[in-house]
């Protein structure tokens, strides 16, 4: 698959079929997201796969708009040293795009969740055992995907302007 036709034709996917992710995609996943671009090459990331079921129904009571989370084989944590690099934040998005793209590559579906309840963060630490000075930039929900949603985009023509920024 083209790098075009995988970000045109990735969505995110909240559905899964029951059947395990297999470790060659799940290594070439992560690869992703390890050759994803970082200030500084700082590469500010660790990645946590997340497999065992306790750790997933209890990550799944705390993202309010992640509940399925316990319902994908897979999930992967996307972590950030916020004093690791000059754009943490930018840098952990960035690994999370490539992981999602190259899940949809692969015939996975993936959804970035990252709408979270109050102490999200405190009690998401606690269940990973994420350090202190570590951020959560993203949980990712993987799996073989039994939904095919469709989403829309604002046209081009109203996004962009040419030397000058412009609302259309
Ligand atoms: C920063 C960020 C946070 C998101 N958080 C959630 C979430 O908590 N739960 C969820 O179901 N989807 C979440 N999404 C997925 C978006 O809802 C989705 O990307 C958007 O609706 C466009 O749909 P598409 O990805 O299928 O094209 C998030 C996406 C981003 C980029």
């Amino acid at each position: 698959m083209d790098v075009f036709e995988a970000i045109r034709e990735r969505r995110s996917i909240r559905q899964y079929q029951a059947k395990a992710v297999p470790e060659e995609k799940l290594t070439q996943i992560l690869e992703a997201g390890r050759w994803a671009p970082s200030s500084g090459n700082r590469q500010p990331w660790k990645f946590i796969v997340i497999k065992d079921e306790e750790v997933k129904s209890k990550l799944a009571s705390i993202a309010p708009f992640g509940r399925f989370i316990d319902k994908a084989p897979v999930g992967i944590a996307v972590v950030i040293d916020p004093q690791g690099s000059s754009h943490p934040v930018e840098d952990g998005a960035a690994a999370t795009q490539n992981i999602l793209l190259a899940a949809h590559a692969l015939d996975l579906g993936a959804c970035w969740i990252g709408s979270y309840g109050s102490d999200y963060e405190g009690r998401a630490r606690e269940i990973l055992g994420i350090p202190h000075d570590r951020r959560i930039l993203s949980l990712i929900s993987l799996g073989y995907p039994t939904e095919s949603p469709e989403k829309g985009r604002v046209e081009l023509s109203e996004l962009v302007s040419c030397d000058r920024y412009a609302d259309k």
